[in-house]
């Protein structure tokens, strides 16, 4: 199936319940049935970031794929890099059901999962089994379990059972499903898990670079605090961001006062505002992937002049299918034409 035709048949997918159109999406693209993107990508969107080469800009962001089930059809479909998980230290089956809600009134999607995954062992078995070299970059994303956790011992052991196989490893401190998670962004703690985990780190063979992905949702004095602590380690650069636990007045699906993290088109300009400032802050110390409403070239050229060197998208994807990589990165490639920008990396943060 040709990615217009997966295209074609998402109205019916967006009639079933969403974690069954969910689970059904990930299923065909393992049988192969999402056809492929054929590149070769526009050679203005190739960008060299943490120490690794990216054919364009555009990834898939954490949580579409948490059990890394379909990484190599993901790659297919043209994205240039994809993050796999979260995966945490022991399995778990997450909140009851239901805990995924469209909102398509607002293009937005509100989720509750809290980490359902197959645990790091199964994660990390998947990952060692795909063929190399792979077509794109390979992010691994890692969080900790509900109960009994010690991120300090949790978050290193994480790493480095990932770190032969991933191109670059995000700790998630900013999932809002997971209770007490977004306090590890906290200056002090943050700083302790970083250090465990880069100690972990500087005695493996391999070491992919680390990333912390942040939430929206932080008080101004907590963004400067975690830009600080990360930029005085050894930590490669920032997501920016997770979703957001705010209800922005504006929401008019029914499903607007479900708990959870809101993404996709709302979380646009929050995401973005966050990103810029982060941006100011790390005066280019980290390498910043923006995340939260990217639909378009347009919003992912918006992410790019606000500090992204990357961007990553989740609900745009969920509500266009597959055709949509190729539409961002065409359209993408365009508007930098149109601008006279010679390479990705020159229109980096040239509005911040
Ligand atoms: C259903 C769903 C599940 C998600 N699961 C994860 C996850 O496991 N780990 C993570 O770091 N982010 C997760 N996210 C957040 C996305 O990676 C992304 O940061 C966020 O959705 C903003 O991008 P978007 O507006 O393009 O969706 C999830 C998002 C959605 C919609």
């Amino acid at each position: 199936m040709r990615p217009a035709i997966a295209s074609a048949l998402m109205p019916l997918v967006r009639g079933m319940n969403p974690e069954g159109a969910h689970n059904l999406s990930l299923h065909a693209l393992r049988l192969g049935l999402a056809g492929r993107d054929k590149g070769p990508d526009d050679l203005v969107l190739a960008v060299r970031a943490l120490g690794l080469a990216f054919r364009n800009p555009v990834g898939l962001a954490a949580g579409f794929d948490k059990n890394a089930v379909a990484v190599l059809p993901l790659m297919r479909l043209g994205f240039g890099f994809v993050e796999a998980g979260t995966a945490t230290p022991r399995p778990q089956a997450g909140n009851p059901r239901p805990r995924l809600f469209r909102l398509p009134e607002d293009r937005a999607v509100i989720n509750r999962f809290g980490f359902n995954n197959e645990g790091i062992a199964a994660f990390a078995a998947r990952l060692a089994a795909l063929p190399r070299p792979l077509p794109a970059v390979l992010g691994a994303n890692i969080g900790i379990n509900k109960e009994g956790a010690v991120p300090e011992r949790d978050i290193p052991a994480l790493y480095a059972a990932v770190a032969v196989q991933a191109d670059y490893v995000t700790i998630n401190v900013s999932s809002p499903n997971t209770p007490g998670l977004r306090d590890l962004q906290g200056e002090a703690r943050l700083a302790a898990i970083l250090d465990a985990t880069l100690a972990a780190r500087a005695e493996l063979p391999r070491r992919p670079p680390v990333l912390v992905k942040i939430a929206p949702d932080l008080a101004e004095g907590a963004v400067e605090a975690i830009v600080g602590t990360c930029a005085d380690r050894d930590v490669a650069g920032l997501i920016v961001s997770n979703t957001t636990i705010a209800r922005p007045d504006t929401l008019r699906s029914i499903h607007r006062a479900e708990a959870g993290g809101l993404s996709g088109r709302p979380l646009f300009q929050p995401s973005t505002e966050l990103l810029r400032r982060v941006h100011r802050l790390s005066r280019g110390r980290l390498t910043l992937i923006g995340a939260g409403g990217v639909e378009s070239g347009e919003t992912a050229y918006a992410k790019i002049k606000a500090g992204a060197t990357l961007v990553q998208l989740y609900a745009a994807f969920a509500y266009g299918g597959p055709a949509l990589v190729g539409r961002i990165k065409r359209d993408l490639a365009a508007l930098l034409h149109r601008d006279g920008v010679k390479t990705l990396s020159d229109a980096i943060g040239v509005e911040a």
